[in-house]
Order: C-alpha cells, then sequence, then structure tokens
C-alpha cells in the first residue's frame, strides 16, 4: 500500500528520449470490444505492420495476462475494474518505456476505459472500438464460450449475463463484420501516421 513514506524517484532518462532513438511517438492503443469481436486478431496484425516499419511495439492480450499477472482475477464487475486498471498500470510503463503499447481486453466499461485515458498525457491514449454485433460474435464464437454461457455453464459473460458499454466516441471505429483484418489493421497505421506527423 502507498503511503506517505513512499517518494516518487525522478529519472535522467525520460519517456521521450527512448522513443527518440527509435523516432516513434509512445501511445497507447486501446482495443475494446465483445469476445469474438476480433480486438486480437487485428491488434496483432496492426503490430505485425509496426514492426515491420521499425517500431517499437509490445501487446498486451486479455487471455494471456490473464494467465499471468492477473490469474487471480475472475470476471466479476469488481475484478474487471481490476483488470483494467492493473493494465492501464502496466500499459503506462510501456509508454514511459518509449513504446507504441496495443492492449486487447473487453474492458466493458465506459468508467474503466477512462480511468486509463486518466492516467496518460494528452493524446497518448487512443481507443479502438472493435465493432462486431454480438449475433456476429456469437455465430463466430470460436472458443465455444458463447455455446457454454448460453447453456448457463459460464456466469458474467460479456454480452449475455454481462454488460458491455460500447465507446461513444472511439478514436477509431472499425466494423470488422464489413472490413477485413488487413484493411482495419491499415486504418489504425494510418490514425497513427497521420497523429503522429
Ligand atoms: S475484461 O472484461 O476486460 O476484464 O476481460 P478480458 O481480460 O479481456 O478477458 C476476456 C477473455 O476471457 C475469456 N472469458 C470471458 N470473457 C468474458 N466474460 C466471461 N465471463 C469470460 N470468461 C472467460 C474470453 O476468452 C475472453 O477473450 P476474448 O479474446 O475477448 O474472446
Amino acid at each position: 500500500m502507498k503511503t506517505e513514506n513512499t517518494v516518487w524517484h525522478m529519472h535522467q532518462v525520460s519517456k521521450h528520449d527512448r522513443a527518440s532513438l527509435k523516432q516513434q511517438k509512445p501511445c497507447l492503443l486501446w482495443y475494446t470490444g465483445l469476445s469474438g469481436s476480433g480486438k486480437s486478431t487485428i491488434a496483432n496484425a496492426v503490430d505485425e505492420l509496426l514492426f515491420k516499419q521499425g517500431k517499437h511495439t509490445y501487446l498486451l492480450d486479455g487471455d494471456n495476462v490473464r494467465h499471468g499477472l492477473n490469474g487471480d482475477l475472475g470476471f466479476s464487475d469488481a475484478e474487471r475494474v481490476e483488470n483494467i486498471r492493473r493494465i492501464g498500470e502496466v500499459s503506462k510503463l510501456f509508454v514511459d518505456a518509449g513504446l507504441i503499447v496495443s492492449t486487447a481486453f473487453i474492458s466493458p466499461f465506459r468508467a474503466d476505459r477512462e480511468m486509463v485515458r486518466k492516467m496518460l498525457e494528452e493524446g497518448e491514449f487512443i481507443e479502438v472500438f472493435i465493432d462486431a454485433p454480438l449475433d456476429v460474435c456469437e455465430s463466430r464464437d470460436p472458443k465455444g464460450l458463447y455455446k457454454k454461457a448460453r447453456a448457463g455453464e459460464i456466469k458474467d459473460f460479456t454480452g449475455i449475463t454481462s454488460d458491455y458499454e460500447a465507446p461513444l466516441q472511439a478514436d477509431i471505429h472499425i466494423k470488422t463484420d464489413e472490413m477485413s483484418v488487413i484493411e482495419s489493421a491499415e486504418k489504425v497505421v494510418q490514425y497513427l501516421d497521420e497523429s503522429c506527423k
């Protein structure tokens, strides 16, 4: 727990010093969307395009982070809030290291996404709404989770028995039932190119 005896240290090498080594603007691409919407697929495709451009990136992915750092958290509202808070803090460290960070988490609550936006500097948090209608996600059902949720085998399942609050004004809006993976990834890279001019 933070106490009055915990003191913040200033570092000699700044975020901007680190980023300038790679000639890039550090930022956080925050992908949000239902399970099966395509968050991880598109985040991976963007990460690959950026890597090929010589950018220094890092990708944090929901299922993977829940195996380690957040392995103690389930899917109640309170645990999802804590999940996103920790991811936000970790992302902030990576942004501070000068990287272009991507995160792929359902992050169903607007207030939590805004909490992460406020952890960062102006313009660093880029909300990417990976938008696919629930029935499309359910028909894809890549992990068979919707089927289990409908059968009552998974409680608090997003879109079925737990809320998803769609972004009202995402920085980037991608409809994965209308665009291909590569078109979607190029749209994100184009946004970055334009916002880093
Ligand atoms: S959250 O809401 O942001 O805290 O969720 P996240 O950390 O992104 O984890 C979502 C992945 O966990 C699997 N899973 C569930 N999702 C939603 N609701 C419930 N109850 C649930 N149980 C397990 C699922 O594989 C999610 O991955 P994606 O990639 O979104 O399909």
